[in-house]
């Protein structure tokens, strides 16, 4: 069974940076609040209009298939990662192939949030290790400052979030030192509304309550979006931060160790840990945990902040072309996040 190996990497950061400093316009905040509690300096926000989570997917996408050594035409599948799509439906897999003019392929939505690109490279690695695709394209990309709370209210979460993208293109392999060795997936949803956005969704049954014939004109307009909805900040992200990272330092940890267990290495035996940036904290909590190096740790959320399921791929971009991953290194994917839901990755480069 040949294995999926990583043929092009690519990213996309917008280029307004917006430091902590710009966050306290705002709301009440300081840059000191946010670098001791979170380790973020500065992220990136994409243009208001014009600039999409798909636009920078497919950004991102151009790179990894460039770097591949392949065109848009030779993609065989899409697997785009979001919590931010363009549209509430369809999703951004559509959107891209649209925009690289691409062949009349599949294309597949994955929401997982924070685990969404460790989520979605392992549904595509089935597609690879059964043979069905040959160049499948897996995306990340957020575009989160369109709908975060930039008053006090929301300041727990705004100063967290950032924009962009990353992508991969993923081919079979055949050479046994190369590769995805396995991935792991988890899920608890007992935890679902401790980081959740709300509203719109079908929970609420503002518009399904009673035939739409029971109501008038002026009731069906409040229905939509009610003014409660909105006063209780449910069209913006909600969290539970301080629950969200005790659970996520226990969850970090056993992931990577399980992915580490199953192909019979050590925490030692890795090049380097590629978490999901949700805070340096975490990030320095699970080093420490599994005893590794500060080079076998990349962190980069001190300048794009965390971008969800786009800041895996960027990390893992950035690291690889600051030439800190090498043919044959042991690389690990990790990542815990809304749902909860975490995962791992573990491959050969
Ligand atoms: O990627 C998705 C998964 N998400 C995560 O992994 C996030 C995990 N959680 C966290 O990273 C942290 O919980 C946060 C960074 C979100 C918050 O840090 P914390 O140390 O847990 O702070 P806290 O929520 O316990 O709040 C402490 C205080 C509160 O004030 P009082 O009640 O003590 O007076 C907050 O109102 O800090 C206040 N606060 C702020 N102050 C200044 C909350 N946000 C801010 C802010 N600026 N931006």
């Amino acid at each position: 069974m040949p294995r999926s190996v990583i043929a092009g990497i690519g990213k996309y950061i917008p280029k307004n940076t917006v430091t902590n400093q710009d966050l306290t316009k705002y709301m009440d905040t300081s840059d000191e609040w946010i670098q001791e509690r979170t380790g973020i300096q500065e992220r990136h926000y994409a243009e208001r209009t014009g600039e999409t989570t798909a636009t920078m997917g497919a950004a991102a996408a151009r790179e990894a298939i460039d770097r591949a050594g392949i065109t848009p035409q030779d993609i065989d599948f899409i697997v785009f990662a979001t919590l931010s799509p363009d549209y509430y439906f369809p999703g951004c897999g559509v959107l891209v192939q649209r925009e690289l003019k691409m062949k009349e392929i599949g294309a597949l939505d994955i929401r997982n949030q924070c685990s969404g690109f460790v989520y979605a490279l392992s549904v595509a690695d089935q597609f690879i290790k059964t043979g069905m695709y040959k160049n499948i394209l897996v995306i990340g990309s957020e575009k989160h400052s369109f709908g975060l709370d930039f008053s006090t209210r929301g300041r727990n979460i705004s100063v967290i979030f950032g924009d962009g993208a990353g992508a991969i293109v993923l081919q079979p392999t055949e050479d046994d030192n190369r590769g995805l060795l396995s991935t792991h997936l988890h899920s608890d949803g007992n935890n679902a509304e401790i980081l959740a956005m709300f509203n719109p969704g079908t929970h609420a049954n503002h518009w399904t309550a009673a035939p739409l014939a029971d109501f008038n004109d002026a009731e069906i307009g409040d229905m939509f979006m009610s003014h409660a909805m909105i006063d209780k900040a449910q069209n913006f992200p909600n969290m539970d931060g301080p629950t969200v990272f005790k659970i996520a330092v226990e969850k970090f940890p056993a992931v990577i160790l399980e992915a580490l267990e199953q192909n019979g290495y050590q925490p030692a035996d890795l090049k380097i840990l590629i978490p999901h940036q949700a805070n340096l904290r975490i990030s320095q909590f699970v080093q420490k945990k599994l005893r590794l190096g500060d080079d076998q740790v990349y962190n980069n959320i001190q300048h794009y902040g965390n971008t969800t399921a786009a800041s895996v791929p960027i990390a893992l971009c950035e690291a690889w072309e600051k030439g800190k991953i090498q043919e044959g290194d042991l690389v690990c994917l990790a990542a815990f996040g809304s749902g909860f839901t975490w995962a791992s990755a573990l491959l050969k480069w």
